[in-house]
């Protein structure tokens, strides 16, 4: 089949009970982001498909959008397959689809590989799986012997599963037997055979306490460490408000140039900026544009975190170094890191702000302007 619309449903309406998370487990942090955040950000990233629909407990759909933005969301129900069935109705009430890849929230890590494999074997088989081989040795715990069962031609299910549309549909429309643990066995059930394609260590599911540090042991071979410096310097005048660090500073003078001129911030995007290899603040705001005259260099800032957002990356740390003789930084220290750590969503203690004078010398020392130099260290996933 060559499916055309093709729709993947993240099934995040569980309670997280064996997990010990205070929030639904779906929601808790993972690798610096809701757990939810990376297998969405996965399948809207993946050129093959069409629409991401979320199913989640009615009382979530605020923390849905306030943690992945507009996105469709779809009441759940008391078990996950009935919150996969809200999810095929759902889509069907809007108009169908070919195929639909229907994914737990609670495996974060999922990569465009896997979801090759499913849709390609979709085109000889109405459902696809991914699966592991069973590397330990598999014994009975119910049987007083702990009977052992040969693992030869065990596999380990994972999801997304992938299936043409109507076939799941009938299949859980027609469903009676007991509450199946994945969608693959009521395809089966239902006489419709399913392929298995390689899966990925990198997709177990999170279900208890101790999921959560393997999960992030996991996160951190995927991410590549990258860090990048930023430096910049703006001319001291008469008659200017002083913008430094995101904070208005009371000054005899203020710094003049491109925007507000605030250098501490335009140097922390050249160093967010350049952590991905995406140019400088004029590549993207050019000085030369009159809409950026004057304006709050926050905006640089925060366009500057997103595009390393939206490349999955995380934000690990900043650091910038301000360079004047006056005004004394100190007593604005505190003010200028919670400013630039609620820019870019991050904790206080992921922001360090330090600040010099350079003994009189030169062009700082002479209170002519001010210089920032700032790094940044990011986490951006590999690519695969
Ligand atoms: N799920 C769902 N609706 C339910 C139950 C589960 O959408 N009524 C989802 C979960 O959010 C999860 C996936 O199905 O993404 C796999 O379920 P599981 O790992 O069992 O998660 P929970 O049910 O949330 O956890 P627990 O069983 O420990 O309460
Ligand atoms: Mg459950």
């Amino acid at each position: 089949m060559n499916g055309h619309r093709t729709v993947a449903l993240i099934v995040a309406a569980g309670r997280g009970e064996r997990s010990g998370s205070a929030l639904p487990k779906q929601f808790a942090s993972v690798a610096g982001r809701p757990m939810v955040a990376h297998s969405y950000d996965a399948l809207t990233a993946h050129p093959a498909i069409d629409e991401v629909i979320v199913v989640t407990a009615a009382e979530q759909f605020e923390t849905v959008a306030a943690t992945l933005g507009a996105v469709r969301c779809v009441g759940g129900g008391e078990t996950r397959r009935q919150s996969v069935r809200a999810g095929l109705e759902a889509i069907a009430a809007s108009g169908g689809a070919d195929r639909v890849l229907i994914h737990d929230a609670a495996r974060p890590f999922l990569g465009p590989a896997v979801i090759e494999r499913l849709l390609l074997a979709l085109e000889q088989a109405p459902g696809a799986v991914p699966v592991l081989p069973v590397a330990d040795t598999v014994a009975r715990a119910d049987s007083a012997l702990g009977e052992v069962v040969p693992r030869d031609g065990l596999v380990r299910v994972q999801t997304p599963q992938a299936f043409h549309f109507d076939a799941i549909l009938a299949a859980h429309r027609g469903w009676s037997g007991d509450e199946p643990t994945d969608d693959a066995q009521m395809l089966r059930a239902a006489g419709g055979s399913v392929a298995l394609v390689p899966g990925d260590p990198m997709l177990e599911k999170i279900t208890y306490p101790a999921d959560f540090a393997a999960a992030e042991a996991r996160a951190a071979t995927r991410f590549r460490v990258r860090s990048a410096t930023g430096y910049d310097v703006h001319r001291l005048e008469a008659g200017e408000e002083l913008w430094l660090g995101g904070i208005l500073i009371p000054h005899d003078r203020g710094l003049s140039g491109h925007s507000d001129a605030d250098v501490g911030l335009h140097a922390l995007t050249d160093a967010l900026l350049g952590t991905i290899g995406a140019g400088d603040i004029g590549t993207h705001f050019p000085p030369s544009d009159p809409q950026w005259k004057g304006a709050a260099s926050d905006r640089f800032l925060v366009h500057a975190a997103d595009l390393i957002r939206a490349r999955g990356g995380i934000l690990d740390f900043v650091d910038l170094t301000l360079i004047c003789e006056a005004p004394k930084i100190g007593p604005h220290r505190e003010a200028i890191r919670t400013r630039i750590a609620a820019l870019l969503e991050i904790a206080e203690d992921q922001v360090s702000i330090k600040a010099t004078t350079t003994e009189r010398l030169g062009f700082t020392g002479r209170s002519e302007g001010i210089a920032a130099q700032a790094i940044a260290t990011v986490r951006i996933p590999e690519a695969g």
